[in-house]
């Protein structure tokens, strides 16, 4: 799919923050019917990070940028571009990205959000690369950032488990040498799948009134066994086809970076590839589904491990509301 420009683009940082405090399943346990063991075995989450009710996503987005320049050694007035990916802004405009603008002083910068809920990291440096291989943009950064307990029902079972705050962020450069990089990527969207996962309310269908409030429409619905069935398909066969695509077989990935929503998605996706499971990144115990966060959270925290090295093939893919899915293939370069 990708329409090779001048250069490649390639990761040159990466950053992430993650809240300090910790929500275990027994909190859940305390007030709902539900039990650690449930939630453990069929999701996979063990804890999540929740953010103060006062800080926006902006705050741990501007944790994660802060994070990537350093480990970059640059300044902030570096950076042409930044976008956004999150469905809980701050608000809904100004940009989150104007926002981090202001605050981080990216006085050489233009930014925008794009919001393609859990695939919205993955879209978001698919848009980007576009500006780095054309040779217009030198330095981009792209930010997956959500506090998802700013829309999730803490009386709905059926959701208020399965969601946590972050942030990651990369900076994307380009390089002449081809061989290295993002080197391809495959994108979908279908929106039949809207009805079974959605906030309805605060748009312009359902502009926020006592009745969307009474009707819990600020929050996330999910329909989750529905959606399970289709993320396991969607998931699996895209991440099947860029490996497909570029002739790649299992032995030659490094690592699957997956969508954290549940780990038998995960599970059943690694299977279709033919990849074991100490070749996928996992986070999903420790944070839960951060939605637009969770593939650089994954990437940056096992970067800052030291377990990805120069010449790594991954392949990055997710599955989230819209429908909204997609692959990245890239190999790693510094
Ligand atoms: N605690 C305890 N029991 C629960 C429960 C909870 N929090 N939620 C549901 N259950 C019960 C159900 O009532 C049902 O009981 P029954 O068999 O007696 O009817 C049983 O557990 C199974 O329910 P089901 O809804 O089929 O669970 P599931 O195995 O599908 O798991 C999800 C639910 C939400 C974890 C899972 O469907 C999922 O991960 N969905 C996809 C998420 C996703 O990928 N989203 C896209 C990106 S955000």
């Amino acid at each position: 799919m990708l329409n090779k420009g001048l250069y490649n683009a390639m990761i040159t940082s990466v950053g992430h923050y993650v809240p300090d405090r910790v929500i275990n399943n027994k909190f859940f346990e305390e007030y709902l019917d539900t039990s650690d063991e449930w939630i453990r075995t069929r999701t996979g989450i063990q804890e999540r990070r929740r953010l103060d009710r006062d800080l926006p996503t902006s705050y741990m987005a501007v944790k994660a940028i802060e994070n990537l320049l350093h480990n970059r050694g640059i300044g902030i007035e570096e950076i042409d571009l930044i976008i956004v990916g999150t469905v809980t802004p701050d608000m809904i405009y100004p940009s989150t990205a104007c926002i981090i603008q202001e605050k981080m002083g990216a006085t050489n910068a233009w930014g925008f959000d794009l919001m393609a809920a859990c695939s919205g990291f993955i879209f978001s440096l698919t848009t980007a690369i576009q500006f780095i291989q054309s040779g217009s943009h030198k330095k981009v950064i792209v930010v997956g950032a959500d506090k998802m307990s700013a829309i999730t029902n803490m009386e709905d079972r059926n959701t208020c488990l399965l969601f946590g705050d972050a942030a990651g962020a990369v900076l994307l450069e380009p390089t002449e040498d081809k061989s290295y990089g993002i080197r391809d990527a495959i994108m979908h969207i279908d929106g039949k799948g809207g009805k079974y996962l959605h906030q309805l309310g605060g748009g312009s269908l359902h502009p926020a009134s006592h009745e969307t409030v009474d009707k819990r429409m600020h929050f996330v619905y999910q329909d989750g066994k529905t959606v399970f069935k289709e993320a396991v398909k969607g998931m699996a066969d895209v991440s099947y086809q860029i490996m497909k695509d570029n002739k790649l077989k299992p032995e030659d990935i490094s690592y699957l970076v997956p969508h954290q929503a549940n780990l038998r998605i995960i599970t059943a996706c690694a299977d279709r590839m033919g990849i074991s499971m100490d070749k996928v990144m996992v986070n999903i115990h420790k944070y839960g589904n951060t939605t637009s966060a969770t593939i650089p959270t994954c990437i940056s925290e096992y970067w800052h491990n030291g377990k990805i090295k120069k010449g790594d093939n991954l392949i990055l893919s997710s599955f989230g509301a819209g429908y909204t899915w997609g692959s990245i293939l890239l190999k790693w370069a510094y």
